[in-house]
């Protein structure tokens, strides 16, 4: 019997792992990946250079090699993409093609969140800075185009000008022409990882993002999470109400997703959501901290299997810290073996190669390394933070240490 044929979409390093479990269930594993040196080429069988957005292409490219599944777990526009190929090809995927366009463009989402009575903040939408329905603009606001990510085009605006400002960019970085003003949310950010089965939805994880300092107030980047969120009671059974709902409104089953919300005064209030895992270190979190793993419910997810989810309660705590470099050529990390041997470090990852440059930009492709702290206590986890920081070094080319300690105290 000749092997089944499985294409990725996309080689980022949360790939590698989709990648080796593929193999380990027998696929011949086809990745598909504009670019020539990402991390899941290694991983795979075989390498086609194409871009995974366009979507003809891809379709194109799953009937010339035959492919029974065609799959990304946590690329936003790859995982429309999949399920576009995959309605076309009578090929099994976690959701339809309309569902995967609703929760690519933020316009779409706030209206079915606003339908379904889900808590988000007031909004409106626009295609140009003349049609700006200002009636439906109240300040502080948030500017964003409809359909990027990763903080690309988000802005507070605190006044008209800087709406019309922000509007403008926003429209210039939309594929679809479209901009959207909503209002602002002040407090805490977390991430509440959740599994929609077949009845309902449960919540497997919460955290919370430590906040860069020095911001206007929003957090565009951030230096990593604490787990769990400190939720009130209250907050805490609102998790699990929003993750009922957002499984209820877009008719998720059998799917992992996860949304982003804030800890507002009046309760939570949710940013966005995506019916995918989370990428950087979110699989190894799920997998260690609630023993759940993430991409093998993936995988049932896109072949229609079901899976049988059972987070554990978090029962200690721990942060992910995120570090990032002045600018300057990475060379390597020093400290990190010796504080793992101590117990001040649970884990540590280096996300670059030595002979990266780095720029100034506190962007998310500057982060050089990361490591995971364990302790009983919050407060236990922050001295061990402490302690961490101030042994590690980032080593540049010329031989100092760049590490940008700055955003984190
Ligand atoms: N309404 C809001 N109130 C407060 N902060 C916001 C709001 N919208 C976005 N942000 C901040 O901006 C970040 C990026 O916005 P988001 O809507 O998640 O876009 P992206 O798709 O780029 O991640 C959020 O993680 C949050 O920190
Ligand atoms: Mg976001």
């Amino acid at each position: 019997m000749t092997d089944q044929i499985a294409l990725v979409l996309g080689g980022t390093s949360p790939h590698v792992e989709l990648i080796n479990k593929l193999k380990q269930r027998g696929y011949y594993v086809i990745l598909v990946d504009y670019l020539n040196n990402s991390p899941g080429i290694a991983a795979a069988d075989q390498h086609i250079q194409e871009s995974t957005l366009d979507k003809e292409k891809v379709l194109q490219i799953a009937k010339e090699t035959r492919a029974s599944l065609v799959i990304s777990t946590c690329i936003d526009q790859a995982n429309s993409v999949c399920c576009y190929v995959a309605e076309q090809l009578g090929l099994p995927h976690p959701y339809s093609y309309q569902t995967s366009l609703d929760v690519t463009d933020k316009g779409r989402m706030k209206r079915i969140m606003t339908e379904y009575g889900i808590s988000t903040s007031p909004y409106t939408l626009t295609t140009s800075v003349e049609g700006i329905d200002w009636d439906k603009v109240a300040f502080p606001a948030v500017v964003k185009p409809v359909d990027c990510n990763s903080s690309k085009g988000v802005h507070r605006a605190d006044s008209r000008e800087e709406v019309l400002r922000f509007v403008e960019e926003a429209l210039s970085l939309s594929r679809t022409g479209y901009a959207i003003i909503e209002g602002f949310n002040e407090g805490d950010e977390i991430q509440v990882d959740c599994f929609a089965g077949q009845d309902g939805a449960q919540v497997l994880m919460t955290r919370q993002k430590k906040k860069i300092h020095g911001g206007n107030g929003m957090v565009l980047q951030s230096t990593g999470s604490i787990v769990p969120a400190t939720l009130s009671e209250a907050e805490d059974a609102q998790t699990k109400e929003i993750a009922s709902g957002i499984a209820k409104a877009f008719g998720l089953k059998n799917t992992p997703f996860f949304y982003q919300a804030i800890r507002t005064a009046n309760g939570i209030s949710v940013l966005e959501f995506a019916p995918r895992i989370g990428g950087g270190l979110s699989y190894y979190m799920l997998r260690n901290i609630a023993g759940v793993d993430s991409v093998e419910i993936a995988i049932n997810s896109f072949l229609g299997v079901e899976s049988d989810v059972k987070a554990r309660a978090v029962e200690r705590h721990y942060s992910t810290n995120l570090l990032y470099m002045k600018p300057g050529v990475f060379d390597h990390l020093e400290g990190v073996d010796e504080l793992k041997a101590e117990g001040v470090i649970y884990e540590s990852f280096q996300m670059k190669k030595s002979g990266t440059e780095i720029d100034s930009d506190l962007r998310s492709g500057n982060r050089v390394a990361a490591f995971i702290v364990e302790a009983d206590s919050p407060a236990a986890v922050r001295e061990k933070e402490k302690q961490a920081y101030r042994r590690i070094r980032v080593v540049d080319a010329q031989g100092n240490d760049a590490l940008n300690r700055e955003v984190n105290f």
